[in-house]
């Protein structure tokens, strides 16, 4: 689908995108080249980053892959200075990097828990701070008093609960967190800006081919019908948005890309019967209130 927005959005900024190489990530490097940034691309295979390198370079976009596990400390630094190296600067980070699988709680152990917090909630933590120094006020590349953007990619299961995703929702209720205390710290004193995104189920990505994949797609349809899925451009399009000058006065804001899908619940009463029974109800409840102001006067 066509992009609404001019093609110069983003002119002149250099993005730098966690999980950049495949789904989300990856569209949301495309749409970002599309409207004029330049790419860096963080992940920990180096063929899928070469691929997705060469296609964005195929549309004429300035694009690079940096291999880096964001559980590391050191790889985030080097690779973000990498980066600088090869761009110039960077004016914004999207940490889209992430792990997830199905479990249940008692099939999950404290370490299968602990290494999806590692790479989505402390992952998110490492860049952010590992980036500071590049994407603070009067930092290379940047005005005395402007600085850059960093966007978190969240989910909405932590908004309730989530079957067989109790790490996945922990470690996104810590992202959504952080989002929030960067943006009062970060955008009081460094000029940041900082918010996510929470998109619902998105088609042909890595997250829904293991979260509903075809093995389970008969049963899944049985217990939890897949409303109206996604697509990555969605997301892309809400990334632009907030990355770009439109979003300039959102700050520690997650926006929620889900088609209302998290609000969702099983209707528990059918129009036709509410229609037909709500005013008798109505009717009743007036007369028994009548009578209980008639009797408090007596
Ligand atoms: N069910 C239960 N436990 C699981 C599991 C599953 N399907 N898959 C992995 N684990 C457990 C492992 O058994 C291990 O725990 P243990 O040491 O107590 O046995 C722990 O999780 C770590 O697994 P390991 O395979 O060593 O980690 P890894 O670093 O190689 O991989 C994952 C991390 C498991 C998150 C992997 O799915 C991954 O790399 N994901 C990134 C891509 C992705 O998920 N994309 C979708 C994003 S929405």
């Amino acid at each position: 689908m066509e992009s609404p927005f001019k093609a110069d959005i983003l002119k002149g900024k250099v993005a730098f995108i966690t999980g950049g190489g495949s789904g989300i990530g990856f569209e949301i490097s495309t749409q970002f080249g599309r409207h004029g940034a330049a790419v860096a691309i963080m992940g920990r295979r180096r063929h899928v980053l070469d691929a997705a390198a060469a296609a964005l370079r195929s549309e004429g976009i300035r694009a690079f892959g940096f291999e880096g596990d964001v559980r590391k400390k050191e790889d985030a630094a080097r690779v973000l200075e990498e980066a600088v190296k090869h761009f110039g600067k960077i004016d914004i980070l999207v940490n889209g990097a992430a792990g997830n699988f199905l479990a249940s709680p008692e099939d999950l152990s404290p370490n299968a828990f602990r290494t999806v917090i590692d790479i989505d909630s402390v992952g998110t933590y490492t860049m952010c701070h590992e980036a500071l120094k590049y994407l603070k006020k009067g930092e290379q590349g940047k005005g005395p008093a402007t600085g850059g953007l960093i966007l978190n990619i969240s989910a909405t299961l932590h908004y309730t609960a989530a079957w067989y995703q109790i790490h996945v929702s922990a470690a996104k209720a810590a992202v959504d967190s952080v989002t929030r205390s960067l943006a009062l710290e970060w955008g009081t004193d460094y000029d940041i800006r900082v918010n996510g995104i929470a998109p619902g189920p998105i088609e042909d990505t890595p997250g829904m081919r293991k979260l509903a994949p075809e093995e389970m797609q008969n049963k899944y349809s049985e217990f939890g019908p897949l409303y109206k899925l996604g697509e990555k451009w969605d997301i892309a399009m809400a990334a632009l948005y907030l990355a770009s000058d439109a979003g300039k006065y959102v700050n520690g804001t997650t926006l929620i890309v889900d088609g209302g899908l998290w609000l969702s619940r099983p209707r528990h009463i059918s129009k036709e019967e509410v229609k037909k029974l709500s005013r008798v109800v109505e009717k009743k409840s007036r007369k028994s209130s009548v009578g209980v102001v008639t009797t408090s006067k007596l």
